[in-house]
Parts: C-alpha cells; structure tokens; sequence
C-alpha cells in the first residue's frame, strides 16, 4: 500500500449556507469559512470539503450548477475562494470542493443551448427523447421514478420531447456518453486542481450511466424508483478510468466518490481499490438507517439495530483490509443529524461521545459534519412550510398521498429523515440568532441553540467539542498515530446486541475499544486480557470487578491491551 497524506487527514464537512454569515444577508458564505479556519485548526481537523458555492439558482442549493467557473453571489466571489484557500494551506488545512458531474442546473448555458433545438451542437450534452405513445398519449419514454419524487423525465415544450433528470425538474442530467460532455468535465476538474485545491468529493458518480430505457414491470406505482436503472453500471468505470487517467492520476489529489446507497462492497471496491484506476475512497451510506426509522412516526422512539450497525462497518472494514481505503463518516448534509439517529437523548453527552470514538477509531479518514462536533439535533418541524428543501417536500406529500387522513403522522416520517435536519445554522454561541448571522437567517436555527452551542462547549474541558478534538490529536499526533490510521481491524462478538467493541492491531501493539449502546448497565468480559493503559474514555471512572467491566449507560472505553497467553 502507497501512503496517502488523506489517509493521515481528518476532514471536516462544510455546508456553507448555514455555516457562517458575514455579510449579514442570513445565507452563510466563504469568508465565514474564511473566519472559522482558526476554530477548524484548533478542533485539529487538516482537511476540509466544502460542498458547492458555485453560481446557481439553488433550486438544491447549490448542487445545481449554473456555471462551475464562479462562485454565487450569495456566498461571495473568486477572490474570497482565493484567500480562504491559502489561509487553509497556510494552516495545514487540505481543501475539496464537490465536482458535481452527473447534471446541472437547466440554466447553464449548455442546456439553454441543448433545450432550444433538435440541431443544436448542445443538444447531446444531455439525455433527450421523444417520449412513447400510451392510449393516444404521448408519455415519458419509461415509468421510471426519480430521487426527489416524480417521473425521472420532464417535458420540454420547445422541442416536443423530454430530458431526464434523476434529481429535481431543474437538474437535466449529463449525457457521459457524449465525449464532448466528458471533455468539458474533465477542463473543469483540471481547472480547478490548477487553482490549487486539494481534490473532489465527486457528486452521485455512480449514476453517469443508464439501463436500456424499458418500463419497470409488475408495479402499482405511477414512477416507480429503481436504483438499478441508473445506479453502478457498467459505462461509469469506463468514464472514471478517464478522469483518472486525465485528471487524479496527475496530481496528488483526493478523489472521493458518492456511490449512494444500495452500493455492493464489491461494487465499492470495482471504485475504491488501491488497484481500481479510478477513486481514492467511496462515500456508502450503509450504515445510515440502521435503525427503525421506517415503522416509527417519534423521534424518541428510535431504537439502534446495533448488531446491523456493527455488521455493515464491519463488512466495510474487512473487505477494504489490504485492498483499499474508506471515509469514515455518520452522517453528511443529505441525513439527520447523529444525535438523533443514534444518540441519546437522556445521555447526550455520553452517547454523543461514544458514538465519536466509535467511528474514529475505525481504520479510515474520519470526516465530521459541522455542528456533530457539539451535539447538534434534528429540527422539530411543526409544519411542511417549515421545510427547506425539495426532497423533504416531495417525501410528505407522498406520505400524505399514502394516508391522506393523517398529516401529522406525514410530517413526523418526512421529518425524521429531512434533509433540512442537518442544515439548520451551526450554532455558534448562545446569543443572538446563535451567532450564526446578525439577520434572520435563511433556515429556522434549531430552540436548542442556547444549550448546544461552540461556545458552551469550549467553555467546558469535558464536552464533546473536547472530546472530538482528543480522537483527532490521538489519530493524528500520539503515539497512537500509526496504528489508529493503519492498524487492522477486528469486529467483537459481531452478535452482542449492545456493545460494538473492536480491536486494532498493528504490529505487536492493540488497543480495545468498547462502546456500548445501552441506556443499561452492561458487563464485559475483560480477563483474556492485560489492560496497560486506558486511553480515552467517557466517564470518569471504570467499574472492573474480578476481570469484567461494568459499563454504564453509553459508556465507551478505549484500552491499550495485550492479550495473556
Ligand atoms: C448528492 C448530494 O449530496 C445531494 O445533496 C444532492 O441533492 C444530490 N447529490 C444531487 O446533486
């Protein structure tokens, strides 16, 4: 294995909307990242993905690009990309931005062009029909579903004729077939590694290519959505041999790919194999919703399937052993937020730290999504107004079109998995508007910003912020560093419904780390081993009697160990 410098990264996501504002229009920007840099380097993180600021309406907040060669003006300009960039360099701090390729917004110029004639030379940068004749009716060319709800294709009246669009309405996908569109992909990547940027977390790469355009069979639904319609196909590694021959080969880049749910570990490892020729790593999202989520309508009645959870990371960890390597990540700006998928909320702080040392200490590149570093919770949606974002809106009338006499219960199900649950303002202090922005911002600020804020956290040298700041300085400057990042990884008792313990060896050296997930107390049998040093833990003191350790509610304790013979 070739050592990477983002195997020895911790990266930090960044959601710039609601991360902070400094020109008081309640919309977040780059010199608010700009101005947290500082806070960043001190938290200890030395990477950071900044997730789209480029011009576009913001039908989805960015991910619809308008023109990849600026920067909207609600987020700033060129220049402040500029300095934001070198501050981050000069403070060690790597820099990825997302390449979104697989759409863009329908007002960049190439799909103008594309959508106003048959003849255009543009018209091939996207995927059109002329749609089928069903009853006497001219219909979308499939009865495929898309992500957001609805048809996967949409009716463009200039032509007659429909484009497809696996996102929203104003997102026409990208025809990668077209060597021209892979051309200017390939000029825009290149352009922006040239700008001096550290590499790409690539946006739903596992879609560039589409399934033969035959209807999905035996279905009750109007837009069925089948992933396998356009999700993993062939034609994609095709293409990402040629970025990688083109593009990340030739710089020393990080190029991390979106492969969506549904994705196999052997698909994963088609991407992300040291030998692959295509991505460093592949964001999967497997281990998200293992949980209820599906059959419970309150957020306090989630229950963790910690044996699924421990199963799918585990799957990961071992298959990638050797052969390749992972992001290691709860959550991103598309899931609920941590807390209140998997925490607790009578022991936040103790959940919330077990569930840090969970994930970071796995083998991989840890990233942590703004605001998990203190706590920060779902939104309690009393209304559908409330949401943001056009996903959670097309998911409640779904709901309700299910079970049109109970909105509520469409609200609580759209809510729990709202996409706007991560993307409520970091709060920042327990002042005015948290400190995020001086104007009413453009998304609700969570009630519980005068609790669950940076500054209460800095304030105290036992929150969470702390404890986050003690995994990254153990994974990237103790004397922990090599086998944290490189070490072997070993799943314990795969089967205990409550603890997700782990062992990571490298050479003759182990640490043990156990995490459990109960509100109970929970015994664990520690006499085959010898503990030399306690390394991190929870609470302030461990209970072992006669060789088995009592743990407490959410308690997590890692160990120095060495196994008696
Ligand atoms: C995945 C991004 O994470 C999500 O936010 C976006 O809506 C879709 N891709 C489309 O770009």
């Amino acid at each position: 294995m070739t050592k990477k410098w983002w195997m020895e990264s911790v990266g930090y996501q960044i959601y710039p909307k609601s991360f902070y504002d400094t020109n008081d229009d309640g919309i977040g920007d780059l010199n608010g990242v700009y101005e947290k840099l500082d806070y960043l380097a001190s938290l200890g993180v030395n990477l950071i993905w900044i997730c789209p600021f480029y011009d576009s309406p913001m039908d989805d907040n960015g991910y619809d690009v308008r023109n990849f060669f600026d920067v909207a003006k609600e987020f700033g300009t060129m220049e402040d990309v500029r300095t934001l960039i070198d501050k981050a360099h000069e403070l060690g701090i790597k820099v990825i931005l997302d390449y979104v390729l697989n759409h863009t917004s329908d007002e960049h110029p190439w799909f103008v062009e594309s959508r106003s004639s048959k003849e255009n030379p543009y018209r091939d940068y996207y995927i059109w029909d002329d749609g089928k004749m069903k009853d006497g009716i001219k219909v979308e060319p499939t009865n495929w579903g898309s992500f957001f709800g609805g048809s996967c294709w949409k009716y463009d009246k200039p032509t007659d004729s429909y484009f497809m669009k696996i996102f929203s309405n104003k997102m026409p996908d990208l025809n990668w077939k077209n060597e021209k569109v892979q051309d200017e992909m390939i000029f825009i990547a290149k352009n922006w590694l040239d700008y001096g940027i550290d590499g790409f977390r690539i946006d739903a790469v596992s879609h560039l290519d589409r399934a033969p355009f035959e209807d999905i069979e035996n279905t009750d639904e109007q837009y069925p959505l089948d992933w396998h319609k356009f999700s993993n196909l062939p034609k994609v590694h095709d293409y990402l041999h040629k970025l990688n021959d083109e593009i990340f080969s030739k710089y020393d880049c990080l190029a991390i790919g979106e492969v969506g749910g549904q994705a196999s570990i052997e698909s994963g490892l088609k991407y992300a194999s040291f030998d692959a020729n295509e991505l460093s790593m592949v964001f999967n999202f497997d281990h998200n919703w293992c949980n209820n989520i599906e059959d419970v309508t309150h957020p306090n009645k989630l229950v963790t399937n910690v044996v699924q959870l421990k199963s799918v990371f585990a799957k990961w960890q071992t298959a990638f052993k050797d052969k390749g390597w992972l992001p290691l990540n709860w959550l991103n700006h598309d899931q609920p937020r941590l807390m209140s998928q998997y925490g607790n909320h009578k022991y936040p702080l103790e959940s919330g730290k077990m569930l840090a040392t969970t994930l970071h200490l796995m083998r991989g590149t840890p990233f942590i999504y703004q605001g998990e570093e203190i706590g920060m919770t779902n939104y309690p949606f009393e209304d559908v107004s409330q949401f943001n974002d056009i996903s959670s809106i097309s998911a409640y009338y779904r709901h309700l079109e299910k079970d049109p006499d109970d909105p509520v219960k469409a609200l609580k199900k759209a809510s729990l998995r709202s996409r706007d649950n991560p993307r409520t303002p970091m709060q920042w202090t327990k002042g005015y508007l948290a400190g995020f922005s001086r104007e009413i911002p453009w998304m609700m600020i969570n009630y519980n910003y005068k609790k669950i804020n940076v500054e209460n956290n800095l304030k105290n040298k036992n929150s969470l912020w702390y404890h986050y700041q003690e995994l990254i300085r153990l994974r990237r400057k103790s004397v922990y560093h090599e086998l944290i990042t490189y070490g072997d990884f070993e799943l314990i008792n795969p089967q205990d419904e409550n603890l997700f313990c782990y062992k990571r060896t490298l050479k003759d050296e182990s640490l043990l780390v156990i995490n459990s997930f109960s509100t109970h107390k929970v015994a664990y049998d520690l006499s085959k081993y010898e503990v030399l040093e306690t390394v991190l833990s929870n609470y302030k003191k461990q209970s072992i009697k006669d060789g088995i350790l009592h743990l407490k509610p959410f308690e997590s304790i890692v160990y120095k160990i060495k196994e008696k013979l």
